[in-house]
């Protein structure tokens, strides 16, 4: 895997965001796999200023990683409305081909291998985003995740629940499970681009880039991945 260290938070918003522009002005049609946290905030604000300078979005389809079970997409904490708000609202992509798990489906299950098929027949995903979890997590892959999983429903670890807490009002509100792209989904992307930010990342990076291929650190699964590029700032590379 690759590893670029840049100075902060602005920068490491710059590099990957350029990596996205390159991707869509080789390919239109790409299938994009798409994260959400603190960590991308910065990348989709400049992906919306690409666009006001041109750069069109109308053939791009994307997939994002995870969903809250039990948030409605009109809920402002699910991933659904954070997309629209940071990013779809303000580009020329087209709603019916944004994907994002239905973590409200009466059949939760059933939502999983239709969203797994979902991927299958857009072709795969070109590049995927990640950003990554204080305990090492990519998606909702909680240490522990088998290499092998695939789209299913997941139980969130408590240190994700407290991490997320300082969206919601209180703890209490915090969904304790969602619906994840698996590992072996996510690996098998096309590319893919972690992003991490700020010393609290340092120790998760540090075990992702030089500790064992572990499932109790489910980031390191990309030292096998082909194209696995880590853009992180300096904080987050501290103890590399
Ligand atoms: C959440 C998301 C992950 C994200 C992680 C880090 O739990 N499910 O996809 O990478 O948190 O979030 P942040 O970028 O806000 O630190």
């Amino acid at each position: 895997m690759k590893v670029v260290v840049v100075a902060n938070f602005d920068s490491m918003s710059a590099e990957v965001a350029k990596i996205v522009y390159g991707q869509i002005s080789k390919k239109p049609h790409s299938v994009l796999g798409l994260a959400t946290g603190s960590s991308p905030l910065g990348v989709y604000k400049l992906l919306v200023e690409y666009h006001k300078m041109g750069t069109d979005f109308s053939k791009v389809t994307t997939f994002n990683l995870d969903e809250y079970v039990g948030l409605r997409p009109d809920h402002p904490q699910s991933y659904r409305w954070y997309m629209e708000e940071n990013f779809f609202s303000k580009v020329n992509i087209k709603k019916e081909q944004t994907f994002i798990p239905n973590g409200v489906a009466e059949d939760l299950e059933a939502e999983c291998l239709r969203y797994e098929d979902l991927i299958k027949q857009a072709g795969g995903i070109d590049l995927q985003l990640l950003g990554i979890g204080s305990n090492g997590h990519i998606g909702f892959n909680e240490p522990g995740s088998e290499f092998g999983t695939i789209t299913r429903v997941v139980d969130l670890a408590e240190s994700t629940i407290k991490d997320n807490s300082r969206f919601f009002e209180s703890i209490d509100e915090v969904p304790t499970q969602a619906i994840s792209m698996g590992i072996k989904t996510i690996m098998q992307a096309k590319e893919i681009i972690l992003m991490a930010s700020g010393g609290s990342k340092a120790d998760a990076i540090y075990a992702a880039v030089y500790g064992p291929v572990t499932t109790e650190v489910p980031a390191s699964v990309l030292q096998l991945h082909p194209a696995a590029t880590l853009v992180v700032d300096q904080a987050a590379a501290s103890k590399l």
